[in-house]
């Protein structure tokens, strides 16, 4: 391990490569519990407030190390993601299984090592009543109108989503859960992906609805969950950083006005994702190409929709800067349109983006290119289309020296499951 830049990264691990820095990750945690802290200051004693990082976010077994180090719990939504946790150690009251539409096989990993099932359907209580009767269960509302995210496409609650139950169904939903003996010990909701300060109120709206659900229909549970959501800024120059305290101090009085009435929940529940990992992580790649056609300049770079997907899927936007090889130190704005190498229209990181680059030079292939808060939803939904092999993953370690913690795949690794026998 030795201090290196990004051109030795590059060089060193291969192009592109998720890099994190592993002091950002940690403040990330220690912001998160100390929400959760201020959260239980305010609430009567006797509730705890307990923060489940929500491994989908990103699952390196590396990072969850440390999110377990700092004393987080954990939500995951699939075996794989169960199994990891399972393996670094996680108790199992410190793991939450939140799924939706699987197999009762699947139901049978979960429910076998005791960890609590949340779920999100009338037909998938029957699926694991049948198979674990008289067990203990959560289960997923949808509060109706409420959802919140930075894209049609991740919010989770309202009437057009595929989660949760909505009030209409509750009755039916009590019925089948006594039907089978499973006690229905907490509620939960998620709203949506990525609310920051000026959707807060939309999200206290929301927060309102589904405890207005939990009191109406169940007086008996012990847990409400509400989710993650927690947004970060990604585009810096316009978007201020969520305000954590300015959410407790919203919370608190809508939270204390329900456990005032409903004295059998002790305990609440979130599952921050995005916010925890984020910021730590950029995506690093390099130039490949540069043209001008009909005016637009399009920078060609290796980074294509299956290393990071969110800009092609949801319009997202990430700050990006290039690292030229130039020494000069004088930059200009330049307006350009950032490309990756998959043969999509759609496969654009930027579009009419100004980026600041060396004057007389401009941007040429071998340069770098940084695309900004990687760390969530970057490796964890990225994928092999046009049979590339997925980037290496690094952590900065935060005195200047880095640890591999995923390497890079090659071809061999694509072509593992072949029968080639049978070619
Ligand atoms: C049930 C559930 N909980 C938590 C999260 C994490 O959301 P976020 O990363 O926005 O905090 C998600 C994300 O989709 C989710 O579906």
């Amino acid at each position: 391990m030795i201090k290196r830049n990004a051109f030795d990264l590059i060089a060193k691990y291969g192009s592109p490569l998720y890099v994190y820095d592993q002091r950002i990750l940690r403040q990330r945690c220690k912001d998160i519990s100390a929400f959760a802290n201020a959260l239980s200051f305010g609430l009567p004693d006797d509730v705890k407030v307990q923060m489940h990082y929500s491994t989908k976010a990103n699952n390196n077994p590396a990072i969850l190390k440390i999110v377990k180090q700092e004393g987080l719990s954990v939500e995951c939504m699939s075996p794989f993601e169960f199994f990891i946790n399972k393996k670094l150690g996680f108790p199992n009251n410190k793991i939450l299984y939140v799924c939706n539409n699987i197999t009762s096989d699947e139901m049978r990993i979960v429910a076998n090592n005791d960890v609590l099932i949340c779920l999100d359907s009338i037909s998938q209580v029957k699926t694991f009543g049948e198979s674990f009767p008289n067990s203990k269960i959560m289960v997923r509302i949808n509060p109706g109108s409420h959802g919140v995210g930075h894209s049609e496409k991740v919010i989770t609650a309202g009437k057009q989503t595929k989660f949760g139950i909505s009030e209409a169904n509750i009755s039916e939903l009590i019925i089948t859960a006594k039907s089978y003996g499973l006690k229905i010990i907490g509620i939960h909701q998620h709203l949506g992906s990525l609310f920051l300060n000026d959707k807060i109120d939309e999200y206290i709206e929301g927060v309102k609805a589904g405890l207005e659900i939990a009191e109406k229909y169940f007086p008996e549970i012990e847990v409400i969950d509400l989710g993650g959501g927690f947004g970060v800024p990604y585009n810096t120059k316009k978007e201020k950083p969520l305000d954590l305290y300015f959410l407790v101090g919203k919370l608190l009085p809508i939270l204390n006005k329900f456990l005032e009435k409903n004295k059998n929940v002790k305990e609440l529940k979130f599952e921050p994702g995005r916010y925890i990992p984020c910021e730590a992580g950029i995506l690093l790649g390099t130039v490949t190409a540069t043209k001008k056609e009909n005016g637009i300049f399009w920078v060609g770079t290796d980074i294509g929709m299956n290393q990071l997907v969110r800009p092609s899927m949801y319009g997202s936007y990430h700050d990006i800067r290039i690292i030229s090889r130039t020494f000069g130190n004088c930059f200009e704005d330049v307006k350009v349109n950032i490309c990756g190498n998959v043969c999509e229209s759609g496969d654009i990181l930027a579009k009419d983006r100004i980026i600041s680059l060396p004057k007389y030079v401009g941007t040429d292939v071998g340069d770098i290119i940084s695309v900004y808060n990687a760390g969530a939803y970057g490796y964890s939904m990225a994928s092999n289309y046009t049979g590339r092999p997925r980037p290496a993953e690094i952590m900065l370690l935060g005195n200047g020296c880095e640890q591999i913690i995923r390497k890079r795949e090659d071809i061999m690794d694509l072509c593992h499951n072949f029968v080639w026998e049978n070619i």
